[in-house]
């Protein structure tokens, strides 16, 4: 057991930490005083998630889910298999501290480790353990495979990168065993809703140019006719009396002719807030940006100094 509080354990495109505020002000008015389950459809790294867990005691159970097989292994390593994981990640951190000075070193270390989790066939927790490493050590958190689901990110430059944050992997296990843990396309989360169910998508964004293309998290892609089929699962959800909150990039702000998402959430409530994209390989381009918050919930204002 800890005391620790839960945080994300890995480095996330997308992350969404600096939207925590905007999203606390589209939470539907009850969400303190009533029991509900909470649902995340594009899991990524869960700093939602998290900070939900944290903060709603009236939040009953979760339900995560994504498509990436790896980065769902993990979650579930983490809730069943905390000290065995933490004991891998123990060893990689002491052999990869224990190269620092020699880039050549770290960098062979870096790509056999590499190799191995390509490979995959470690058992459970040495593939979980392996992809912490990777996430910990690779250039800026990314996580990008080729089409034949090999993972090609080379390696970071930080000099003693934390690969084993023992106390926060002990506080996210403790944190997952209410929350159910589910792998494969989003629509799959309509089999596991309960009355007073509160959807939060943050889905592959629609990149804002050809070469802004980050949406590359797992094999396949999440072109327009994704977006179209996210949103009418959401017009389903919406007939059944469920909140749900959305992410997305903001495609006027790059090209004002773009209605894109304005049209086809037209008959829902859009929002545009300010978002930090962390994740860039050109820091001229990680300014500050503007991204949607769509909801279909109406006049959300007043509960917000409730929290
Ligand atoms: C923008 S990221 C989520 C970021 C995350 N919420 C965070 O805070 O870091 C989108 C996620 O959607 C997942 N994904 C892509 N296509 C999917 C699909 N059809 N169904 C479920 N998940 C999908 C990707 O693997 C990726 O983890």
């Amino acid at each position: 057991m800890t005391d620790k509080i839960a945080k994300p354990f890995l480095k996330w495109a997308g992350g969404k930490t600096q939207l925590i505020n905007d999203i606390k002000k589209a939470l539907p008015k009850d969400i303190l005083g009533n029991k509900f389950t909470y649902i995340e459809p594009f899991v990524g790294s869960g700093a939602i998630l998290f900070w939900m867990l944290n903060n709603f005691p009236k939040l009953e159970k979760a339900v995560i889910n994504d498509i990436n097989e790896d980065l769902i292994n993990t979650y579930k390593t983490i809730a069943s298999r905390p000290t065995e994981l933490i004991s891998i990640l123990e060893i990689f951190q002491n052999e990869f501290h224990a190269l620092e000075g020699s880039e050549d070193n770290k960098k062979l270390y870096y790509y056999q480790k590499r190799e191995l989790y390509n490979i995959r066939k470690e058992e459970q927790s040495g593939q979980a353990a392996l992809f912490i490493f990777l996430n910990r050590t690779c250039f800026n958190g990314l996580y990008r495979v080729n089409n034949k689901n090999l993972y090609n990110v080379p390696m970071g430059g930080y000099k003693r990168p934390t690969i084993c944050d023992k106390e926060n992997i002990l506080a996210v296990s403790n944190a997952l065993q209410k929350v159910e843990i589910l792998c494969g396309d989003f629509e799959q989360t309509l089999n596991y809703i309960s009355e007073n169910s509160l959807f939060y998508f943050d889905p592959p964004y629609k990149p804002l140019s050809e070469t802004s293309s980050f949406n590359s998290y797992a094999k396949g892609d999440f072109n327009d006719s994704e977006q179209i089929r996210l949103k009418d699962f959401c017009s389903k959800l919406d007939t059944l009396n469920h909140t749900w909150i959305l992410s997305n990039s903001d495609v006027k702000g790059k090209n004002v002719n773009d209605n894109f998402f304005d049209e086809l959430y037209s008959d829902f409530t859009i929002q545009r807030v300010d978002a930090r994209r962390s994740i860039n390989a050109n820091p001229e381009k990680r300014g500050s940006l503007k991204e949607l918050l769509i909801t279909n919930q109406t006049n959300n204002k007043e509960y917000v100094r409730a929290i």
